[in-house]
Order: structure tokens, then sequence, then C-alpha cells
């Protein structure tokens, strides 16, 4: 069984240097993609508190809701739809300050009013995205894109 995570203080960065070890050592010897997906999740939103963090995983065509902390979600957005759609069709993470401003930005919750979403891609193909949704305007910026894509890219596809 895994240690509890340890929460830590301090500016942005310190509290995702001091997560990305933990997380490392959470997918240490587990193979299983779910289980894997699940405690990313769930030790970014104990870390961060965000109101939403989860995964929409590429499956036939259109991303499927996976692994998830927070209220419950939309389960499929097709290609080019909403952040999620739009970060998948354009293979890029996207931060967006006012959901409000994004054409096109799916609500899942009216409580939502920032996101990033940052792909996991693979063999230069997108297999899923990393949605990350917060109550507070303008919460996400380059540090969380530069983190996020690095934890991102410890899960084995
Ligand atoms: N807002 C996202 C949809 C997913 S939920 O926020 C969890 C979008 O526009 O793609």
């Amino acid at each position: 069984m895994a240690d509890d995570l340890i929460i830590l203080a301090g500016t942005k960065q310190e509290q995702y240097e001091g997560l990305i070890p933990q997380i490392k050592g959470l997918l240490e010897g587990e193979t299983d993609l779910v289980a894997n997906l699940a405690n990313m999740a769930a030790a970014l939103k104990e870390q961060f508190g965000w109101f939403w963090v989860g995964f929409y995983l590429v499956k036939k065509n259109e991303l499927v809701l996976g692994p998830f902390q927070g209220p419950v979600a939309c389960t499929r957005i097709k290609k080019g739809r909403g952040v999620c759609g739009t970060s998948w069709a354009e293979k890029k993470t996207l931060i967006v300050p006012d959901v409000e401003k994004f054409p096109g930005h799916i609500a899942c919750s009216s409580l939502s009013k920032s996101e990033i979403v940052v792909p996991v891609i693979r063999n230069d193909e997108v297999v899923a995205v990393m949605d990350v949704d917060s109550e507070k305007l303008d919460h996400f910026d380059s540090t969380d894109q530069s983190f996020l894509e690095q934890i991102v890219s410890l899960l084995a596809f």
C-alpha cells in the first residue's frame, strides 16, 4: 500500500517540485493505466485543492471520461469541441483564463471559471488529455503548463 502523500507548502513551483517525486513513487511498479491515472488525479487534487482534475481518454475518435477527482462531469467530447477537444485537435496545451470567453467551452459545471488542458501525446498521437478546472478566474499559467506536461509524460500508455 502506498504511503500517505506529503502535502507541501511554498510557491507553486515548490509544491510541484515536492509532488513530482511522490507521483513517481506512486506510479513505480504499477503498470495498470487506470490505477495510475486515478492516483495521479488524487495526488494533484490533494496538493492543490483544484475544483476538478482528471483525464479524458481517446477512444474510437472521441474523448471518454476517465479517472478524475471532483464533481460529476460530461462523459464524451468530440474532437475539436470544447477546450478538451480543441487541445486534442491542436495537440497542444491550452490555458483558458476565463472559460466564458472560450468559444465552444463545454460547461460541465457552472462553478468552473478557468481551465488548463494538457494533451498526453505518444508517437505523435494524442491518447488522452488531462483537464484541470478552477472556481477562480485566471488560475493557471506557464508554470502549471510546464509541470503538468512533465507530470503527464510520466504516464506509460
Ligand atoms: N470544460 C471542458 C469539459 C470537461 S469538464 O470541464 C470536466 C471543455 O470545454 O472541454
